[in-house]
């Protein structure tokens, strides 16, 4: 039973959902029976086939449904937890678009406790799930309340993004009508939920699931430290072996440049210069200038400080003294809306920002580019960096977490160094590379990458080495999956 938040393509605010509809799909094509839950958040009792209600039950007062239907274009059951007074709302899973929903604990609460109920007290037939795979805080208490029954499927927690934590009030744990201690730990002690005064849904998943895993070997590694850890690195180092890392993949048919529906024209390694026919139609769909040989760069995200949009807007101004121009598809916090919106004012034929959430627009960008700017400060995993690769478009990224993993450095010494790199005629330790890394998390450091790009952007043959190196990476969940597979083995029970 794999039970999450968001789901690609019913509700999405990030990776996360793409996560939920890849990786059950691979773990079936592994011989898995896979489930998958979810609240039933406003207009998903539409989705087709429409979902059958399975059986009522009460939680806490509150009257919920039990709807049954099937994941978008897949045979994997979904099940839609209802309870229109928590989750038929407009906005997005945890808020109206501005701010959290402030019953979000009682909402996850009362959601944490309905994936219990089914999977203990079975009102969905006879299928039996032997483990609970739980997503982020939202499923934090599934694994709390599942320790303590021997008879009970093992559970794993993963950790898409140790920043949100689901950090609430004490009092919530009366309102849910928790239990006051689960294996012999009071839950409001630091063993337990509590978390400098506030009680940690996220800490219910890492404390009592049978393991804990994140989404990328090198962010695993950085949040055991302080730098990294948002005040948990030293439960997770507590967890020992329980904790690890497995990388994402992506969906490399959807996210196919031979394949995708959406771009200008269709493209593949035997015809690599197609690609350019994106770069066109996506300079015209901004009104930039046609001007095919100066770097386009682009960047498809969520606007919040986590992404670095914040160091990307501080370094703008000095960017621009290069020969390129920068496309942005985002939305998040109004305060980098509105800066993106007055530099795109200010510089009309060098960048343009689209504001909002836009599927097609993504996939025309990450096509039409030549280099995607990840700047993020942290990052679990990332998606874009290989959705940028399977497409010749080349990630200039922050060395950090599942950038660095999934991003072979093709700038050492010869392109960021003293002596000028290229036109200083230096071996390039690059050809190898599928990317550019940079490790300063500064103006500096980030005009250095984008100046490296620049300049390998300038020698035609060693920019389509890079292309073509990161086109050939094999980012299927394949080998993912297989990792989860060992993993959910060495769980059993
Ligand atoms: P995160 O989950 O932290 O936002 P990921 O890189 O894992 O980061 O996933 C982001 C996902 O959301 C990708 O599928 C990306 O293409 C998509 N995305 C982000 N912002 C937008 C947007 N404004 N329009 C369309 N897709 C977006
Ligand atoms: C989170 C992380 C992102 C990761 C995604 C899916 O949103 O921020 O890095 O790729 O989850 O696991």
């Amino acid at each position: 039973m794999f039970a999450c938040s968001e789901l690609y393509p019913l509700i999405k605010t990030g990776g996360l959902a793409d996560v939920a509809y890849n990786l059950p799909r691979a773990l079936v094509q592994l011989g898995h029976q896979v489930r998958i839950v979810l609240p039933a958040y406003r207009g998903l009792a539409e989705v087709t086939p429409p979902p059958q209600p399975l059986c009522r039950f009460e939680i806490i007062g509150y009257e919920v449904a039990l709807l049954v239907s099937h994941v978008p274009d897949t045979t994997i059951p979904l099940y839609l937890i209802d309870c229109p007074e928590l989750f038929n709302r407009p906005g997005d899973p945890y808020g109206d678009g501005s701010h959290p929903w402030p019953d979000n604990a009682l909402r996850f609460g009362l959601f944490c406790r309905a994936v219990v109920d089914l999977v203990e007290n079975h009102c969905y037939g006879d299928w039996l799930p032997d483990i609970v795979h739980c997503n982020d805080w939202q499923t934090g208490l599934v694994p709390l309340l599942l320790a303590d029954g021997a008879a009970n499927p093992a559970t794993l927690f993963t950790i898409h993004n140790l920043g949100y934590q689901g950090l609430f009030s004490q009092q919530t744990l009366a309102e849910l009508g928790l239990p006051e201690e689960v294996k012999g730990v009071p839950l409001w002690d630091f063993r337990a939920l509590e978390f400098y005064g506030e009680l940690s849904y996220i800490k219910g998943g890492i404390v009592f699931a049978d393991a804990v895993n994140t989404v990328s070997p090198g962010y695993a590694q950085e949040v055991l430290t302080p730098e990294f850890g948002c005040g948990l690195d030293g439960l997770l180092r507590h967890c020992g072996a329980r904790f690890s890392g497995i990388v994402n993949g992506i969906d490399t048919d959807y996210w196919s440049p031979a394949k995708d529906p959406d771009i200008d024209l269709n493209y593949s390694v035997e015809s690599l210069a197609d690609k350019q026919a994106n770069k066109r139609g996506l300079l015209a769909r901004f009104h930039l200038p046609d001007d095919e040989n100066t770097l386009l760069l682009g960047m498809v995200s969520r606007l919040t400080e986590q992404k670095g949009i914040d160091l990307l807007l501080d370094a703008l101004p000095a960017l621009l003294d290069l020969p390129l121009k920068v496309v942005v598809l985002g939305s998040g916090e109004a305060q980098y809306e509105q800066r993106l919106l007055v530099l795109a004012a200010q510089h009309p034929d060098r960048i343009a920002f689209h504001s909002g959430y836009h599927e097609a627009l993504a996939h025309r960008i990450i096509a039409g580019v030549d280099a995607l700017l990840i700047p993020s400060r942290y990052e679990p995993c990332g998606l874009t960096q290989m959705y940028s690769q399977r497409y010749g478009t080349v990630p200039i990224a922050h060395a950090v977490g599942g950038l660095r993993d999934t991003i072979i450095n093709a700038c050492g010494r010869a392109v960021q160094g003293e002596s000028g790199g290229a036109s200083g005629g230096e071996p390039w330790d690059g050809v190898a590379g599928t990317g550019i890394l940079f490790d300063d998390y500064s103006v500096a450091g980030l005009q250095g990458a984008v100046a490296s790009a620049n300049k390998l952007f300038q020698h035609a043959m060693l920019w389509s080495c890079l292309q073509l190196a990161g086109m050939k990476q094999d980012f299927s969940w394949a080998a993912s999956a297989r990792e989860y597979n060992r993993l959910y083995h060495r769980i059993l029970r």
